[in-house]
């Protein structure tokens, strides 16, 4: 069987349905037991539901249901949501099984036998909506720090002798510098230590739900004692071989539960029982939304079906598509150092920016480009060194991230190699290689080829229903293997591409108008006037405004040059090819003083593209390029400031 790479996520309450907040921790492990296992590890990931809390009682009870089978079905629920998030579990551990209660008085009672526990008098106050336990001088205006309720609690119970393993916890930080991760927490962590650690109660008065205390059926173990236990229960603690599975590699939290429970109380009760402490606590910031936590307990959450399923319809993409598109979302605006905030807004404009446009365009040029000038196959030609250069540092910087969790900052160097791949394809330009017959056009397009082959492999962790999808295009099986991340067989046929991530079509009130722009006297497109002399433009007379309506009469699309020659008799004159998505178009242009035709095929350029077709010297112009003019009269091109979708309105 071998030692399993161990990754463990906080085990959610299941009060009720889970939101994009609680999905978050779940991501983490997911993220990193997809990329531990490209790196051939052999892992064993954990997930799971807290079953045992007096608010679960109180939840099930509140909507007059039977706990155990409340419990139950709200487990189920989570389950089901993780499967389709594509959670990538080895084992779904519930609190209530008894796997994890036999675990649970089994740690209890050896920690009882080492004499870390003691029975003594709890008077002090509890807060049940995060099952934690606070002294009179914690309170803030009689509730708890964070403003939850508290109820009075005066009982005989167990105390966990926390205090005992200050000096081992600080120790065990100090020896082990990832040991809590970011740096941040860690801080918090030591300053939470050394304003003195408290023996913990690790009992409550038996409520009728809950895992009997051994001996004393009277009394349940405390929630937060038995859940963190989960992540032992689940590797068959304490029956043979359980060791295989522990100590876990990380484990992965929220940043409200760092300190009391995972890098104090859970270290100290495994120091407790002579067992080895996992290798890295990695706390995540919260989602904010609205301004406030998401929480489930005050309702105000996004939950993740329905987000991806409403995407799924409005983009007519596959429900796993959609669901990647969420965990794009998530795994690039999350931070482990602070917070981050959900809109849907923001949710649309980064679908659209780095799916639809940044994604669908590496893969819409390269295999078009392939497709025209490769016969559709990987074209035998080397990689050019700067494509290895660029895809070895996206590699390397994903690969120093994910030492450091830090799972927003692997994306960024995922989704960096994707714009790097728009940036080279404007430099290389195969399209003037063709046209040249340039011997370089091969290496090109295998280099382009190859950055999306290892874009695949990269982003592969992240959005693994992505990478099925890009893999599929470019006709090749899956990079299951990390150090196989470019492989890119020559001759290897290539499909047709198709947009994985349709853009959509954000609606969005018009701005007011406050002052149109000045409609020009004289012509200003250079291809018409191409001797227009720029000047002051002053604000236009009332009567002169247009409203948005006249200006939406104008249609603006982006366009490519795909070639340009000079207009013969005319010395300022280009006759231009365009595309204007799919649609060929022909120009005539006043630019010929300011670019060569080099400087031109390939680059994307806003058109009026229902201008009234003209001559121009004879030459039939199908629309009108938009351009500046400096004080010589030079043109200037309007250029959109990224690769646009081919056809994109201007707005
Ligand atoms: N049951 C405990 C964890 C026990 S682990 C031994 C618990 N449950 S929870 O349902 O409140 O939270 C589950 C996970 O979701 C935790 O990692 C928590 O930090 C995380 N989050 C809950 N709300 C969150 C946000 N709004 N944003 C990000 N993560 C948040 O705590």
């Amino acid at each position: 069987m071998g030692q399993f790479t161990t990754v463990c996520t906080a085990i959610p309450y299941v009060n009720s349905v889970p939101h994009i907040g609680n999905i978050l921790t779940d991501l983490c492990g997911d993220v990193t037991a997809r990329y531990l296992r490209m790196r051939g590890e052999n892992v064993f990931f954990q997930v799971g539901t807290d079953e045992n809390g007096l608010k679960i009682k109180e939840a099930a009870e509140n909507q007059g249901r039977e706990p155990l089978e409340f419990v139950a079905e709200i487990a189920q629920r989570f389950r089901d949501i993780f499967d389709a998030t594509g959670i990538s579990y080895d084992d779904f551990i519930r609190t209530t099984e008894p796997r994890h209660i036999h675990a649970t008085q089994a740690l209890f009672t050896k920690l009882q036998e080492n004499g870390h526990i003691y029975l003594g008098t709890y008077e002090g106050w509890y807060d049940v909506s995060t099952e934690t336990y606070f002294r009179e001088e914690e309170l803030v205006d009689g509730k708890s720090p964070d403003g939850n309720e508290v109820r009075w609690v005066s009982e005989e119970n167990f105390f966990f002798r926390l205090t005992a393993f200050t000096d081992r916890i600080l120790a065990h930080i100090e020896a082990n510098p990832s040991f809590i991760r970011p740096e941040n927490r860690k801080n918090e962590v030591l300053g939470f230590i050394k304003q003195g650690l408290r023996d913990v109660c690790i009992t409550r008065k038996n409520p009728g739900w809950g895992i009997p205390v051994p001996g004393r059926e009277d009394l349940v173990v405390y929630v937060w004692f038995d859940a963190v236990i989960n992540y032992i229960s689940i590797t068959g603690y304490p029956e043979a071989g359980w060791e295989a599975k522990w100590p876990a590699r990380v484990q992965w939290v929220g940043k409200d539960i760092l300190t009391r429970f995972h890098a104090t109380l859970w270290p100290a009760m495994l120091m407790g029982a002579d067992l080895p402490v996992f290798d890295t606590v990695v706390a995540h910031g919260w989602v904010l939304y609205g301004g406030a936590k998401m929480a489930k307990s005050t309702g105000n959450v996004v939950r993740p079906i329905e987000l991806a399923d409403s995407l799924s319809v409005r983009a007519g993409i596959s429900q796993p598509i959609a669901v990647d598109a969420l965990r794009h979302f998530l795994t690039a605006t999350m931070s482990l150092e602070n917070d981050s905030s959900f809109t849907y807004e923001d949710f649309d404009l980064r679908y659209n920016a780095d799916l639809a446009n940044d994604i669908g365009n590496a893969l819409n040029r390269s295999l078009s480009m392939a497709h025209r000038f490769a016969d559709g196959a990987v074209p035998g030609a080397e990689v050019e060194p700067e494509a290895l250069e660029a895809i070895a540092i996206a590699k390397r910087d994903f690969e120093g991230a994910m030492l450091e969790y830090s799972i927003p900052t692997a994306s960024a160097a995922a989704f960096g190699l994707i714009r790097w791949l728009g940036k080279y394809t404007d430099t290389r330009a195969p399209w003037a290689l063709a046209k040249n017959n340039d011997p370089a056009l091969g290496s090109v397009i295998r280099s382009m080829l190859t950055v999306v082959r290892a874009a695949e492999g990269l982003v592969r962790p992240l959005l693994p229903s992505t990478a099925d999808a890009i893999a599929e295009q470019l006709g090749v099986s899956p990079t299951e293997r990390w150090d196989s991340i470019c492989e890119l067989p020559s001759g290897n046929k290539l499909n047709l591409p198709q947009p994985i991530f349709p853009r959509l079509e954000i609606e969005k009130k018009p701005a007011p108008v406050k002052s149109a722009p000045k409609p020009e006297k004289s012509n200003p497109m250079p291809e018409a006037t191409p001797e227009t002399k720029p000047g002051p433009n002053p604000s236009p007379a009332a009567d002169e405004q247009i409203t948005i309506d006249d200006f939406l009469k104008v249609k603006l699309r982006v366009a490519r040059i795909v070639e340009a020659e000079p207009v013969e008799g005319a010395d300022k004159l280009y006759k231009l090819q365009i595309v204007v998505g799919e649609e060929p178009r022909q120009l005539v242009a006043g630019i010929r003083k300011s670019y060569t035709p080099e400087d031109l095929i390939g680059r994307q350029i806003v058109v009026v593209a229902n201008l009234k077709p003209a001559k121009l010297r004879g030459v039939e112009s199908q629309g009108m390029l938009l351009a500046a003019t400096d004080e010589t009269g030079a043109a200037i091109l309007l250029m959109p400031d990224r690769e646009a979708p081919e056809g994109a309105t201007v707005r």
